[in-house]
């Protein structure tokens, strides 16, 4: 089902909605502007929101990733990411605006792609990231002429979206702030949380640190503003098939930092590996 752009943008210098104008720039009432970039993305990070010239992932972190993900790793996950949000989307009532979600911190926007083909209800997506190279990357693959997404560069610390605009919100693998989450979902809006569980990937890590931490995953504390409602945990083994795709994954997990440079090294000799994705999903409800 084709998506309906989503509208409810903030300034991110004074918070004050946003309207597009000629479809090309973004504009608040005060005179600040955003203009809409070539590849379909705008930028609503302002300098002062960036703790780095070239904050999130990088050009390279976010090649490796859609290489891993065309590859079809993660595909279970993305299939029970759309199942969340068609269940959802089915319950709003008939007559409603589309089913409006955000991705914070989408990476390359796999899943919104993923979501957007197989979500049989009407959906109003934004796909946001503090990486520029993320995000370009997003846009990019997208359909200039029927987009699946807004793609916007911004922060998870401060959302450009207008308060209790949103019906969903997915942080997967991200950096949840949960305040700004609760500001930006509308009452009884959903925030699923996907996490690494205590054995995802533990072949890799057997292989890059001499010693594993214990396996335990941390419990779990409500967020203000939220209340729990369930959790799942999704299991199954993948194999991966050369250095390729060994060093991919090592790229797109804080692994690639945390190791040392011999358990980088160990992990750059093996031409496959066989490894255990688990995956924990946490739905919360917005008061
Ligand atoms: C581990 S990746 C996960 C990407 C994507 N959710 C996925 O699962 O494929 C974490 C992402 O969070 C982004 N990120 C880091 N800090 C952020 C922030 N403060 N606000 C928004 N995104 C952020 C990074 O640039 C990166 O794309
Ligand atoms: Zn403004």
């Amino acid at each position: 089902m084709p998506s309906i752009p989503f509208q409810a943008l903030a300034c991110p210098l004074d918070g004050q909605p946003l309207a597009l104008v000629e479809n090309n720039t973004w504009c608040c009432a005060a005179g600040h502007s955003f203009d809409i970039a070539r590849q379909g993305y705008v930028n609503l990070l302002p300098v002062q929101h960036k703790r780095s010239q070239d904050p999130g992932d990088s050009k390279a972190m976010v090649a490796a990733r859609q290489r891993f993900l065309q590859a079809g790793h993660y595909q279970p996950l993305a299939e029970a990411i759309s199942r969340y949000v068609a269940t959802w989307a089915a319950r709003q009532p008939s007559g409603a605006e589309g089913f409006s979600c955000l991705d914070a911190g989408c990476g390359e926007g796999y899943y919104l792609r993923r979501l957007a083909r197989s979500v049989p209800h009407e959906l109003a997506l934004i796909g946001l990231d503090i990486s520029k190279w993320a995000i370009m990357a997003a846009a990019k693959q997208d359909d200039k002429q029927a987009p699946v997404s807004r793609w916007v560069v911004g922060s998870n610390a401060h959302l450009p979206v207008q308060p209790a605009a949103l019906d969903g919100v997915l942080c997967m693998f991200g950096f949840p702030v949960y305040d700004e989450f609760a500001r930006v979902l509308k009452s009884g809006g959903v925030l699923l949380q996907v996490e690494a569980g205590a054995q995802h990937l533990r072949e890799l890590r057997e292989v890059i640190y001499p010693q594993l931490k214990p396996e335990r995953s941390p419990a779990l504390e409500v967020p203000e503003g939220f209340a729990y409602i369930d959790e799942e945990t999704l299991s199954y083994p993948i194999r991966l098939e050369g250095q390729q795709a060994i060093a991919d994954l090592l790229a797109m997990t804080p692994h690639l930092y945390r190791a040392s440079a011999e358990g980088r090294a160990r992990a750059a000799e093996l031409d496959q590996l066989a490894m255990t994705v688990d995956v924990r999903l946490v739905q919360w409800a917005r008061r």
